[in-house]
Protein backbone atom coordinates (compact mmCIF):
# COMPACT_ATOMS: atom_id res chain seq x y z
CA UNK A 1 0.00 0.00 0.00
CA UNK A 2 1.23 3.37 -0.95
CA UNK A 3 1.13 6.26 1.66
CA UNK A 4 1.36 9.90 1.97
CA UNK A 5 2.38 11.56 4.72
CA UNK A 6 2.47 15.57 4.32
CA UNK A 7 4.83 16.88 6.52
CA UNK A 8 3.30 19.80 8.57
CA UNK A 9 6.85 21.67 8.53
CA UNK A 10 5.96 24.06 5.89
CA UNK A 11 2.81 24.39 6.45
CA UNK A 12 1.29 27.92 7.92
CA UNK A 13 1.12 27.47 11.88
CA UNK A 14 -1.53 30.64 11.95
CA UNK A 15 -3.71 27.82 10.06
CA UNK A 16 -2.32 24.87 10.83
CA UNK A 17 -5.85 22.48 12.20
CA UNK A 18 -7.51 23.77 8.74
CA UNK A 19 -4.54 23.29 6.19
CA UNK A 20 -4.43 19.49 7.74
CA UNK A 21 -7.82 19.17 7.28
CA UNK A 22 -7.31 19.92 3.46
CA UNK A 23 -4.83 17.23 2.85
CA UNK A 24 -7.73 14.90 4.81
CA UNK A 25 -10.31 15.92 2.46
CA UNK A 26 -8.11 15.43 -0.66
CA UNK A 27 -7.34 11.78 0.78
CA UNK A 28 -4.23 12.20 3.08
CA UNK A 29 -4.88 9.55 5.98
CA UNK A 30 -1.41 9.97 7.44
CA UNK A 31 0.12 13.27 8.92
CA UNK A 32 3.92 13.78 9.37
CA UNK A 33 5.39 15.55 12.29
CA UNK A 34 8.62 16.39 12.44
CA UNK A 35 10.30 16.80 16.16
CA UNK A 36 13.81 19.02 16.60
CA UNK A 37 15.80 18.97 19.53
CA UNK A 38 18.21 22.12 18.23
CA UNK A 39 20.71 19.23 19.27
CA UNK A 40 20.93 15.97 17.19
CA UNK A 41 20.03 18.24 13.92
CA UNK A 42 20.39 22.04 14.25
CA UNK A 43 17.08 23.71 13.93
CA UNK A 44 14.36 23.20 16.56
CA UNK A 45 10.89 23.12 15.51
CA UNK A 46 7.97 21.97 17.71
CA UNK A 47 6.98 19.29 20.16
CA UNK A 48 4.59 17.71 22.93
CA UNK A 49 1.88 20.60 23.10
CA UNK A 50 1.16 20.89 20.21
CA UNK A 51 1.00 17.29 19.09
CA UNK A 52 -1.41 16.78 21.69
CA UNK A 53 -3.72 19.60 20.73
CA UNK A 54 -3.90 18.63 16.76
CA UNK A 55 -4.79 15.18 18.08
CA UNK A 56 -7.56 16.39 19.70
CA UNK A 57 -9.10 17.53 16.51
CA UNK A 58 -7.84 15.05 14.20
CA UNK A 59 -8.30 10.74 13.38
CA UNK A 60 -5.05 10.84 11.00
CA UNK A 61 -2.53 8.48 11.87
CA UNK A 62 0.30 10.89 13.44
CA UNK A 63 3.62 9.92 12.01
CA UNK A 64 6.04 11.19 14.52
CA UNK A 65 9.27 11.84 13.24
CA UNK A 66 11.72 12.05 16.13
CA UNK A 67 15.01 14.07 15.25
CA UNK A 68 16.17 13.87 19.11
CA UNK A 69 19.61 12.42 21.00
CA UNK A 70 18.47 10.10 23.01
CA UNK A 71 15.37 9.36 21.60
CA UNK A 72 14.29 6.80 24.81
CA UNK A 73 13.83 9.46 27.24
CA UNK A 74 10.53 10.82 25.12
CA UNK A 75 8.92 7.80 23.74
CA UNK A 76 6.20 7.60 26.65
CA UNK A 77 5.57 11.55 26.19
CA UNK A 78 5.10 11.04 22.56
CA UNK A 79 2.59 8.33 23.40
CA UNK A 80 1.16 9.85 25.42
CA UNK A 81 0.17 12.99 23.11
CA UNK A 82 -1.09 10.94 20.18
CA UNK A 83 1.58 9.42 18.24
CA UNK A 84 0.44 6.18 16.00
CA UNK A 85 4.16 5.83 14.92
CA UNK A 86 7.02 7.05 16.71
CA UNK A 87 10.26 7.01 14.14
CA UNK A 88 13.80 7.87 15.84
CA UNK A 89 17.14 7.97 14.44
CA UNK A 90 19.91 4.93 14.63
CA UNK A 91 22.48 7.75 14.82
CA UNK A 92 21.13 9.23 17.78
CA UNK A 93 20.43 6.22 20.19
CA UNK A 94 22.84 4.58 22.13
CA UNK A 95 20.74 1.57 22.33
CA UNK A 96 18.11 1.29 19.21
CA UNK A 97 16.98 -2.07 20.15
CA UNK A 98 16.13 -1.13 24.02
CA UNK A 99 14.25 2.65 21.46
CA UNK A 100 12.32 -0.30 20.01
CA UNK A 101 11.04 -1.77 22.70
CA UNK A 102 10.22 0.95 24.41
CA UNK A 103 8.08 1.90 21.68
CA UNK A 104 6.17 -1.22 20.88
CA UNK A 105 6.51 -3.45 23.84
CA UNK A 106 6.11 -0.62 26.83
CA UNK A 107 4.17 2.61 24.73
CA UNK A 108 2.26 -0.27 22.31
CA UNK A 109 3.12 1.85 19.44
CA UNK A 110 4.43 1.39 16.13
CA UNK A 111 7.87 1.20 15.66
CA UNK A 112 9.89 3.34 13.15
CA UNK A 113 14.15 3.54 12.33
CA UNK A 114 15.29 6.21 10.32
CA UNK A 115 18.67 6.50 8.81
CA UNK A 116 20.57 9.89 7.44
CA UNK A 117 21.92 10.37 3.79
CA UNK A 118 25.79 8.81 5.10
CA UNK A 119 24.65 5.81 7.05
CA UNK A 120 24.66 2.56 5.08
CA UNK A 121 21.69 1.69 4.63
CA UNK A 122 23.04 -2.45 5.60
CA UNK A 123 23.61 -0.82 9.51
CA UNK A 124 19.50 -0.85 9.70
CA UNK A 125 19.64 -4.80 9.25
CA UNK A 126 20.01 -5.97 12.75
CA UNK A 127 16.58 -3.87 13.45
CA UNK A 128 14.78 -5.12 10.25
CA UNK A 129 12.55 -7.70 11.77
CA UNK A 130 11.58 -5.44 14.67
CA UNK A 131 10.52 -2.78 12.99
CA UNK A 132 7.16 -1.30 10.95
CA UNK A 133 8.93 1.12 9.13
CA UNK A 134 12.57 2.14 7.64
CA UNK A 135 13.14 5.74 6.81
CA UNK A 136 15.86 6.59 4.48
CA UNK A 137 16.03 10.52 4.45
CA UNK A 138 16.83 11.62 1.27
CA UNK A 139 18.24 14.88 2.62
CA UNK A 140 20.48 16.00 5.44
CA UNK A 141 17.56 15.95 8.43
CA UNK A 142 16.95 19.79 9.99
CA UNK A 143 15.04 21.58 7.54
CA UNK A 144 12.29 21.56 4.86
CA UNK A 145 12.48 22.80 1.62
CA UNK A 146 15.79 20.82 0.30
CA UNK A 147 17.06 19.11 -2.68
CA UNK A 148 16.55 15.99 -2.88
CA UNK A 149 19.88 13.91 -2.54
CA UNK A 150 20.41 11.51 -5.97
CA UNK A 151 22.27 9.22 -4.64
CA UNK A 152 19.57 8.29 -2.23
CA UNK A 153 17.70 6.16 -5.00
CA UNK A 154 20.11 3.29 -4.82
CA UNK A 155 19.79 3.45 -1.15
CA UNK A 156 15.85 3.15 -1.26
CA UNK A 157 16.02 0.63 -3.97
CA UNK A 158 18.81 -1.28 -1.48
CA UNK A 159 16.22 -0.71 1.48
CA UNK A 160 13.61 -2.50 -0.63
CA UNK A 161 15.99 -5.12 -1.34
CA UNK A 162 16.38 -6.20 2.02
CA UNK A 163 12.86 -6.47 3.19
CA UNK A 164 11.61 -8.67 0.17
CA UNK A 165 14.75 -10.63 0.33
CA UNK A 166 13.52 -11.47 4.26
CA UNK A 167 10.01 -11.25 3.67
CA UNK A 168 8.91 -8.65 6.05
CA UNK A 169 6.58 -6.39 6.22
CA UNK A 170 8.10 -3.15 6.91
CA UNK A 171 7.49 -0.26 5.01
CA UNK A 172 9.82 2.00 3.40
CA UNK A 173 9.58 5.64 3.65
CA UNK A 174 11.29 8.82 2.30
CA UNK A 175 11.54 12.34 3.60
CA UNK A 176 13.16 15.44 2.13
CA UNK A 177 12.90 16.83 -1.32
CA UNK A 178 10.58 14.95 -2.67
CA UNK A 179 8.50 17.21 -5.40
CA UNK A 180 5.73 16.10 -8.31
CA UNK A 181 9.14 15.53 -10.23
CA UNK A 182 10.18 12.35 -8.20
CA UNK A 183 7.26 11.23 -6.68
CA UNK A 184 7.29 8.49 -9.50
CA UNK A 185 11.22 7.46 -9.37
CA UNK A 186 10.88 7.15 -5.61
CA UNK A 187 8.32 5.04 -5.80
CA UNK A 188 9.96 3.00 -8.61
CA UNK A 189 12.31 2.52 -6.70
CA UNK A 190 10.77 1.01 -4.04
CA UNK A 191 9.35 3.79 -1.28
CA UNK A 192 5.85 3.26 -0.33
CA UNK A 193 5.17 6.27 2.39
CA UNK A 194 6.24 9.24 1.15
CA UNK A 195 6.59 12.21 3.11
CA UNK A 196 6.33 15.89 1.86
CA UNK A 197 6.33 19.11 2.91
CA UNK A 198 6.77 22.25 0.73
CA UNK A 199 5.58 20.39 -2.44
CA UNK A 200 1.79 19.94 -0.03
CA UNK A 201 1.86 22.96 2.16
CA UNK A 202 3.18 25.49 -0.50
CA UNK A 203 0.55 26.81 -3.32
CA UNK A 204 -2.77 25.07 -3.67
CA UNK A 205 -2.98 22.05 -0.78
CA UNK A 206 -5.75 20.50 -2.05
CA UNK A 207 -4.53 19.87 -5.31
CA UNK A 208 -1.30 19.15 -4.59
CA UNK A 209 -2.36 15.96 -2.00
CA UNK A 210 -4.51 15.10 -5.07
CA UNK A 211 -1.59 14.83 -7.06
CA UNK A 212 0.46 13.00 -4.83
CA UNK A 213 -2.57 10.79 -4.38
CA UNK A 214 -3.19 10.39 -8.02
CA UNK A 215 0.29 8.80 -8.41
CA UNK A 216 0.12 6.83 -5.37
CA UNK A 217 -3.11 4.93 -7.03
CA UNK A 218 -1.38 4.71 -10.60
CA UNK A 219 1.66 2.78 -9.12
CA UNK A 220 -0.23 0.65 -6.93
CA UNK A 221 -2.55 -0.17 -9.70
CA UNK A 222 0.56 -0.82 -11.90
CA UNK A 223 1.41 -3.46 -9.18
CA UNK A 224 4.43 -1.70 -6.98
CA UNK A 225 3.14 -2.68 -3.04
C1 LIG B 1 13.51 17.30 7.30
C2 LIG B 1 12.19 16.76 7.75
C3 LIG B 1 11.20 16.63 6.67
C4 LIG B 1 10.76 17.91 6.01
C5 LIG B 1 10.56 17.61 4.56
O1 LIG B 1 14.45 17.11 8.28
O2 LIG B 1 12.37 15.47 8.31
O3 LIG B 1 10.06 15.88 7.10
O4 LIG B 1 9.59 18.44 6.53
O5 LIG B 1 10.29 18.77 3.90
P1 LIG B 1 10.32 18.93 2.32
O6 LIG B 1 9.32 17.98 1.77
O7 LIG B 1 9.99 20.35 2.11
O8 LIG B 1 11.73 18.58 1.88
ZN1 LIG C 1 10.57 14.21 8.70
Amino acid sequence: MIILSPSILAADFNCLGNDIKETEKAGARWVHLDVMDGDFVPSISFGMPLIKSLRKNSDLFFDVHLMVRDPERYVRTFADCGADIITFHLEAASDPGAVIAAIRGEAGKKVGLAIKPSTPVAEALPYLDRIDMLLVMTVEPGFGGQKYIEASTARIQEARRYVSERNLDVDIEVDGGITKDNIDMVLDAGANVIVAGSAIYHGDIGANTRYFMERASVHEAAGNE
